[in-house]
C-alpha cells in the first residue's frame, strides 16, 4: 500500500482519479481578487473534472458583512466570469455554489473564530466533511500570524480529521520577518501541516522539468558545468504595477518574483536527482542546491545583482506611464521593477556555470522561460560564409508561458553544394502535441493540498536559505536609487547597465 507521499502526482499527472476525502476549504481574504479570479474558478474547474469529494464545502472569511447568500452570488459571478463554464454546466454551478458559506471575519476579534468553529462543526454535520479542513491565508501578510494564533486558540489547528494551512506569498519580507513568521506559524501548526504556496510550481512546464531531466537519458549527461556555459531564467511581464502599488512599493521585483518563483524554478533546474519522488526527498535536494549558492557580501552586490525601474514608454505601440507616475507610487520611489541576480553554485555539478535570474515589469512581452546555453564546440571546423548565419550557441529553451513548450536550437547545413550553415530549431509544443489546455496552477496546488501532497509547496528551510542569500541585495537596494531611476523605458528589455554587466562576463541577455 503506497503512502500519500509515494503516490506522488509528479509521476501520475492530474488525471489521478484520486479525489480527496470530504473536506472544507476556509479562505481568509475571501473578498479579494485572488479568491475571485483564481481560487474559486480553480475549485470549480476541479468540480468539472470530478476531482472534488462529495460534500466538498468552502467557507469564505473576510471583513465584509456578507450573508451566505450574498457570498454565493458573488462567487457565482466569479465562476461565470473567470472559469470555463459551458451551457451544460448549469446544474454543476448551482451544486458547487450551494456548498459555499460565509463567516464575517475580523481577525482581531475572538468571536470571529468562535463563530467559525461553530460553522465548521455544522458543516461537518450537514455535509459529512468529518473535520477535514484546509485553511487558505490570502489576506495581507500582517494578518498571517494573528490568524494562526487565533485558530490555535479555538483549537482549529487540529481536530478529529486532518487540518492543513496554505499560506500565500510573500512569506516574510526579509530573513528576520520570515523567521518570525515561521516561528509564529509553527507554534500553532506542525511543518507537515503548512503548505507555502508558490503558484509557479503548479505550472505544467515547471512540473515537467523533473520529467525532462530524470525520465530521459539524453539531457542529464549534458546537464553540468562541462557542457553548460550558463543558464538564464527569465520572467518578463508586459503589465506594469496595475492597481497593486500599495503592495508593490514595499516589495519590488526581487521580493515579488525572484526570491520565490524564480528560485523555485532554479532549484528544479539545478538540483541533484532525488532518491525518490517522495515530497521530502525532492525538497531536500532543492534546499541543498540553494545552500550551495555562493553567498555574497554587501560590497559584492553590484557584481551579483542589477536593479531597474521603468520610465514612460510604449507597449505594443501604446504609450504607458513610468512607474513613478503610476497611481499610488511615490514620485521618488526607488522600488525595483527590474531585478537580475547571478547565482554561482559551488558544487561538483555546476562549478563555473552561473545561473542568471531576471524578472521585470513593462518588458515588451509576457514570457517566462529557462534557457540552457551550451558551450561552443572545442574547435571551429567550418569557416564563416556569407550565406551562413552568425554562429549561435546551442540552447535548450523551456518555455514556461505562454506557448508552453521546449525548443532545441542548433546549427544545420543548408541544402546545396556549398557548406553554408544556419541556426535552426527543433520544437516540442504542448498545445499541438497533447491537444489540450494545461490546467491552471491553482487547480493542481489546491488539489495536492487537499490530498496531503506537499511536493509542490515550499519548505521552510529552503525559503529561509533564499532570503538569507538575498539579504545583502535587499540591504543595498533599500538605499535610494537617486537619479539612476528610471533607467529603462517601458517596453524595452531593461536597463543598459544590466546588458553591460552581462557583456562584461562575455554573455548577453536573450531576447525571448
Ligand atoms: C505574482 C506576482 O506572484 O506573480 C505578480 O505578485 C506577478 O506581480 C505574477 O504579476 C506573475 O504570475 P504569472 O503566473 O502571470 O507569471
Amino acid at each position: 500500500m503506497k503512502t500519500v507521499e509515494q503516490q506522488n502526482p509528479l509521476s501520475e499527472g492530474l488525471r489521478l482519479e484520486r479525489t480527496p476525502e470530504p473536506c472544507t476549504v476556509i479562505i481568509f481574504g475571501a473578498s479579494g481578487d485572488l479568491t475571485m479570479r483564481k481560487l474559486i474558478p480553480a475549485l470549480f474547474s476541479l468540480a468539472q473534472q470530478n476531482l472534488l469529494p462529495a460534500g466538498f464545502s468552502v467557507v469564505g472569511a473576510a471583513r465584509s458583512p456578507f450573508s451566505h447568500e450574498e457570498f454565493r452570488d458573488k462567487m457565482k459571478n466569479a465562476v461565470q466570469e473567470f472559469a470555463d463554464v459551458g451551457p451544460q454546466d448549469a446544474n454543476l454551478v448551482d451544486s458547487f455554489i450551494s456548498g459555499l458559506y460565509y463567516n464575517p471575519s475580523d481577525p482581531t476579534k475572538p468571536e470571529t473564530f468562535a463563530n467559525l468553529e461553530k460553522l465548521l462543526g455544522e458543516i461537518d454535520q450537514e455535509r459529512g466533511t468529518s473535520g477535514n479542513r484546509l485553511f487558505y491565508l490570502s489576506t495581507p501578510p500582517s494578518l498571517y500570524a494573528p490568524i494562526c494564533k487565533a485558530l490555535g486558540q479555538v483549537k482549529l489547528n487540529g481536530s478529529k480529521g486532518w487540518t492543513r494551512i496554505i499560506i500565500e506569498k510573500p512569506f516574510g519580507k526579509d530573513l528576520e520577518s520570515m523567521r518570525e513568521l515561521n516561528r509564529d506559524v509553527l507554534s500553532v501548526f506542525e511543518e507537515d501541516q503548512v503548505y507555502r504556496i508558490d503558484h509557479y510550481l503548479g505550472k505544467e512546464t515547471v512540473q515537467n522539468l523533473m520529467v525532462l531531466r530524470f525520465d530521459n537519458s539524453i539531457f542529464e549527461p549534458l546537464w553540468n558545468h562541462q557542457y553548460v556555459d550558463h543558464v538564464q531564467i527569465t520572467a518578463a511581464e508586459s503589465l506594469g504595477v496595475e492597481k497593486r502599488a500599495g503592495y508593490y512599493e514595499k516589495s519590488g521585483a526581487l521580493r515579488d518574483m525572484i526570491q520565490n518563483h524564480l528560485f523555485q524554478v532554479f532549484t528544479l533546474v539545478a538540483m541533484e536527482p532525488p532518491v525518490s519522488l517522495a515530497s521530502n526527498d525532492i525538497r531536500d535536494e532543492k534546499t541543498k542546491v540553494v545552500k550551495a549558492i555562493r553567498p555574497f557580501t554587501h560590497d559584492e552586490v553590484p557584481h551579483y545583482a542589477q536593479r531597474g525601474q521603468y520610465g514612460p514608454g510604449a507597449i505594443s505601440g501604446k504609450p504607458v506611464p513610468g512607474y513613478r507616475e503610476e497611481e499610488g507610487v511615490d514620485p521618488q520611489s526607488s522600488t525595483d521593477t527590474y531585478a537580475a541576480v547571478k547565482l554561482c553554485v559551488d558544487n561538483w555539478r555546476w562549478a563555473g556555470t552561473p545561473f542568471y535570474l531576471r524578472s521585470a515589469k513593462r518588458m515588451p512581452k509576457r514570457v517566462s522561460e529557462i534557457a540552457i546555453q551550451f558551450k561552443t564546440p572545442p574547435q571551429k571546423l567550418f569557416p564563416a560564409s556569407e550565406a551562413s548565419s552568425p554562429a549561435e550557441p546551442n540552447r535548450l529553451i523551456v518555455r514556461v508561458q505562454p506557448d508552453e513548450g521546449i525548443t532545441v536550437k542548433f546549427r544545420a547545413k543548408l541544402p546545396g553544394q556549398a557548406v553554408n550553415i544556419r541556426n535552426v530549431n527543433m520544437d516540442f509544443d504542448y498545445g499541438t502535441s497533447f491537444g489540450k489546455k494545461s490546467p491552471e496552477a491553482y487547480e493542481r496546488l489546491l488539489l495536492d493540498a487537499m490530498l496531503g501532497d506537499s511536493t509542490l509547496f515550499a519548505r521552510g528551510d529552503m525559503v529561509e536559505a533564499s532570503w538569507e542569500l538575498l539579504m545583502p541585495v535587499l540591504d543595498v537596494w533599500s538605499q535610494p536609487a537617486g537619479d539612476g531611476f528610471p533607467n529603462y523605458a517601458a517596453g524595452s528589455w531593461g536597463p543598459q547597465a544590466s546588458d553591460d554587466w552581462l557583456a562584461s562576463e562575455c554573455r548577453q541577455w536573450r531576447r525571448p
